[in-house]
């Protein structure tokens, strides 16, 4: 394993901002660090890269363990932390330059690797700007180049795409899969559901510091004790019809009325089709449907009482 944190505990006095936190990430995968605000995502990124001292428990990155002073694991990580750390009086290409030169001596290595930061957070129009010239999402993106340049193996992503415009967020995202393509490692926290499935291989769900459960999110929907929700307007049913789809494998509910079909399956395997199929072979003409699968906030929501998302 790439990364290895084993029982991870961190204090701040009588507060416990991670608990008795295990987790280990393969080389080439995304791993999501998923939590509401304040769960402690943030602490086990500065703890597992010993910004931040721990009161128990071990990391190890590539096989070592990670101290302060152990330069050739940090030579090998990116972070692109959840502050956007850059210098307002150096220019986009100065910044990139300037965080890539604490790890690339090499001039002419270093120009290729800002050149190719640049082009891959697509700022090229935007070299010579200061950042207070940039919207939020140019910003980001260029924290995120800084973090990246000097080409490290372990990415470590600390919620990326908070108060970024949707176009510039789905560049982001694109971006991190590119990486991952290239055999990057990378963690990547967020608080927004949608981007961990979009992205992760595998998961944790994290709350009050501690591991709520992790898997990939199929395996970690497949807990909830919620199934498909299918709910369609149909025009016309036939009693003959309604018969044969009231007795649906894994049916636990189906009512018609008014035009509107619904139907509660139980957890499990999918029976959609099954569904479709009875209505082609009755030749049911169908206007709207929606699908409805239990999400990582309902699990969230059944195991700890509270939604993920409790604000932006
Ligand atoms: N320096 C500190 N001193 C005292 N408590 C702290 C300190 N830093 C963080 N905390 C507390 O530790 C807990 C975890 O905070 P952390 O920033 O790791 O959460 P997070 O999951 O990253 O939250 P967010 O989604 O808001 O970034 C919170 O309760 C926070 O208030
Ligand atoms: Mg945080």
């Amino acid at each position: 394993m790439l990364v290895e944190i084993n029982q991870l505990v961190k204090r701040y006095k009588d507060l416990i901002a991670v608990d008795h936190l295990s987790l280990s990430v393969a080389e080439g995968e995304i791993y999501g660090l998923l939590g509401p605000n304040g769960s402690g995502k943030t602490t086990v990124i500065n703890c597992m890269l010993s910004l931040l001292s721990y009161d128990s428990g071990s990391v190890y990155l590539f096989g070592k363990e990670m101290t302060p002073t152990n330069y050739e694991i940090k030579k090998r990580i990116g972070l692109v932390m959840q502050n956007i750390g850059v210098y307002d009086e150096l220019s986009v290409e100065e910044n990139i330059d300037y965080f890539c030169g604490l790890y690339i001596r090499d001039k002419n290595l270093r120009r290729e690797a800002v050149n190719d930061a640049i082009k891959f957070v697509e700022l090229d129009d935007f070299r010579k700007f200061r950042p207070k010239k940039l919207s939020g999402g140019l910003l980001r993106r260029l924290n995120l180049a800084c973090g990246i340049a000097h080409r490290p193996d372990l990415i470590i992503l600390d919620e990326p795409t908070v108060a970024v415009d949707p176009q510039s967020r789905s560049r982001i995202l694109e971006g991190i899969k590119d990486l991952a393509h290239q055999g990057k490692t990378i963690i990547y926290t967020t608080h927004y559901m949608e981007e961990v499935e979009y992205l992760c291989d595998r998961l944790t769900i994290i709350d009050k510091g501690k591991e709520i459960i992790t898997g990939t999110s199929e395996e970690i929907k497949n807990i909830s004790s919620k199934g498909e929700v299918v709910t369609m307007d149909i025009f016309e049913l036939g009693s003959v019809a309604k018969e044969r789809l009231s007795q649906l494998p894994g049916l636990l509910s189906f009512n018609y009325e008014n035009g509107k079909a619904n139907f509660v399956f139980s957890k499990g395997q999918s029976h959609l089709i099954q569904l479709l199929r009875i209505l082609e072979d009755f030749q049911v003409e169908v206007l709207n449907i929606s699908v409805k699968r239990p999400s990582l906030n309902d699990v969230f929501l059944e195991v700890t009482g509270k939604e993920l998302r409790d604000n932006v």
